[in-house]
């Protein structure tokens, strides 16, 4: 029997992934190389919805799939590729796009967010129809499930719809995804606002933590987190976010409950529980680190494994995208 499909991707869009992206994300798509048929992509077409200098972009993406390896992807159990290196990405999001209403691209969350911020006029419609690029990912390969953190979410209620829509209008094409999203790790907090996700582009520096990060640097950031006052260390998430976004990432990486550790921790105060927390952090990424530097030290070796899953991957966007132009109308070249 053949193991359901797994897609997933991730942006180039700074110098190291943080651990909201490594809990939420890249620790699933680990697990997942062995149970699924798995593929992982570093998507630097999404990276350039917002300027990009050239030069960086190459150099984030090679970072991006060295910390992919780093942090445990194995090549010979799942496909690990650059989104630019299969051009039937860009070719379905053409196609979805016009299947997409106007009014229902508006109404994602993400670009209202992000737009906010430079204002709508300025954003490019890249980041406008950014959602629908990511449906063609997803499409693509005859996804099964996509592992990814709750942020995610409306834009793969966007991909199941349009799926269901092609699917209506011209016959069977598509395989109807479903989003993978562990509640416990689908939202990790800013250290510095727990009210907020951890965020490349919205955190401070003081609230993000980085999976290529010093080891002296995350203990500092982890000591400093927002608490609260009342010196409990108990999981609330609406009483004492701060504390329970600590309690749960300590649970991530450690398999302990977070039942367990609040009964552990109880009445040893924050200072402990940050200490304890900032060793868990640096223990989990410093193989991470170590893997990912070993990579970027032969980057020529790392383009070929790069090069090696593009191949694997365009063997099965190639046949969706045949038959995407085929149910489309579009007359084959002679
Ligand atoms: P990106 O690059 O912003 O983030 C990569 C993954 O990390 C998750 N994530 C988090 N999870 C928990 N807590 C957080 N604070 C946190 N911050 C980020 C994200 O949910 C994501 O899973 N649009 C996607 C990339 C993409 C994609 C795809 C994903 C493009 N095509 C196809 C899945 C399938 C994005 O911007 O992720």
């Amino acid at each position: 029997m053949s193991r359901p499909r797994v897609l997933s991707g991730i942006q180039p869009t700074a110098d190291s992934f943080h651990l909201g992206n490594y809990l939420g994300a890249l620790r699933q798509w680990v697990a997942m190389q062995d149970s699924h048929d798995a593929f992982y992509c570093v998507v630097d077409l999404h990276a350039i919805t917002v300027p990009q200098d050239p030069a960086l972009l190459r150099r984030r993406t090679r970072v991006a799939a060295a910390q992919l390896f780093g942090a445990g992807l194995d090549p010979d159990r799942c496909t690990v590729f650059v989104q630019s290196h299969v051009p039937e990405h860009a070719e379905l999001a053409w196609v979805l796009s016009c299947q997409t209403g106007f009014g229902e691209a508006s109404r994602m969350v993400q670009f209202k967010d992000k737009s906010a911020k430079s204002g709508a006029d300025t954003a490019s419609v890249g980041l406008f129809t950014y959602p629908i690029l990511q449906a063609a990912d997803i499409l693509l390969y005859q996804t099964d499930e996509v592992p990814v953190g709750e942020d995610q979410r409306q834009h793969l209620e966007l991909t199941r719809d349009l799926a269901q829509r092609f699917n209506h209008r011209y016959g069977r094409t598509f395989v109807i995804p479903r989003p993978y999203i562990l509640a416990d790790v689908a939202k990790i907090a800013d250290l510095q606002d727990p009210e907020i996700k951890m965020s490349k582009s919205a955190s401070s520096p003081q609230g993000i933590i980085d999976v290529l990060e010093d080891p002296a640097s995350i203990r500092r950031k982890i000591g400093r987190a927002v608490t609260d006052a009342d010196a409990e260390i108990r999981a609330d998430e609406k009483t004492k976010p701060g504390v329970t976004n600590l309690l749960r990432i300590y649970s991530a990486l450690t398999g302990e409950s977070v039942a367990a550790l609040e009964k552990r921790y109880s009445g040893a105060g924050y200072g402990t529980l940050k200490k304890d927390l900032a060793e868990v952090v640096v223990d989990a990424f410093a193989p991470i680190r170590e893997r990912t530097e070993q990579m970027l030290a032969d980057e020529a070796q790392l383009d070929q494994m790069l090069a090696h899953g593009a191949a694997r991957a365009r063997k099965v966007a190639g046949p969706t995208m045949a038959a995407v132009r085929d149910r489309i109308g579009f007359l084959s070249p002679a």
